[in-house]
């Protein structure tokens, strides 16, 4: 599995949003993109996705180009996608809900329904339980296993932390480095650096629609620069 971006901007209509950025998640990594609001972390992700058309440049799904697809066609090649804000179906139930993420076509419905209850067990609990009575918390696992209804290879994350307390985003993360160890690769998008740092393998640093540094994680946790921007610590 990987996943090339090349070079490729983006707009909104007239309103340049991303310039130039070329980024890559090898097999079994890791890789955070982080940066202050209106960076340009969700246009790329959606970009990727197929929800915004690249102006120009190349992405890259195992080797394909991917950039003229359609969002079901990407999602069917083995990425999924939990969107900034969750974005379920607040009136149907968990497991309507986890039905949705899976393709049309999938014949192991079941065995994956099955798996995302291994992995997140309180949503078997309340698989009946409408989407909009669950914590904030179990919203997001129903987000990400509704993501993992289709076995991906690369799981995309935007902004996982949004409205959730510290305590509860550190166990979704230690859910996504599980997920991880299964041999998913994973690319996130994440405000908050200072833990997206820690949890990742590699990371993009954007502002104002660019990559500006890129690096292993643990080489930016130290970098001067990102410490005094985005982890608010002078040196
Ligand atoms: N639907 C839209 N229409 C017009 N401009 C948009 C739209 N969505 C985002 N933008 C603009 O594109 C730029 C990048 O926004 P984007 O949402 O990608 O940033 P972000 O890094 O995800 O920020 P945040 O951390 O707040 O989620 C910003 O200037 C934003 O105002
Ligand atoms: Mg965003």
């Amino acid at each position: 599995m990987s996943l090339e971006v090349a070079n490729v901007s983006a707009s909104y209509g007239a309103v340049r949003a991303l310039w130039d950025v070329s980024i890559s998640v090898s097999q079994g990594q890791f890789v955070c993109l982080v940066g202050a609001n209106g960076a340009g972390k969700s246009t790329l992700l959606k970009t990727i996705v197929g929800m915004i058309p690249p102006r120009s440049g190349t992405i890259r799904f195992n080797g394909r180009g991917i950039s003229n697809l359609r969002t079901h066609s990407i999602i069917r090649m083995g990425i999924g996608f939990v969107p900034e804000g969750r974005r379920l179906f607040p009136t149907l139930s968990v497991e309507e809900n986890l039905r949705m993420g899976a393709p049309r076509a999938i014949n192991n419905l079941e065995d994956s329904l099955k798996k995302v209850y291994t992995l997140f067990p309180v949503l078997e609990e309340k698989r009946k339980q409408k989407a909009i009575a669950l914590s904030g918390g179990e919203q997001q696992m129903v987000a990400i296993g509704r993501a993992l209804m289709g076995s991906p290879r690369l799981l995309i994350l935007d902004e996982l932390s949004f409205g959730l307390a510290p305590i509860i985003f550190d166990r979704v993360l230690s859910t996504i480095l599980q997920i991880k160890q299964a041999g998913v690769s994973v690319l996130m998008a994440e405000q908050n650096a200072e833990r997206a740092l820690e949890v990742s393998d590699y990371s993009y640093v954007m502002e104002n629609g660019r990559v500006v540094k890129h690096g292993r994680s643990t080489d930016l946790i130290d970098d001067p620069l990102v410490k005094e921007a985005y982890l608010g610590m002078d040196e």
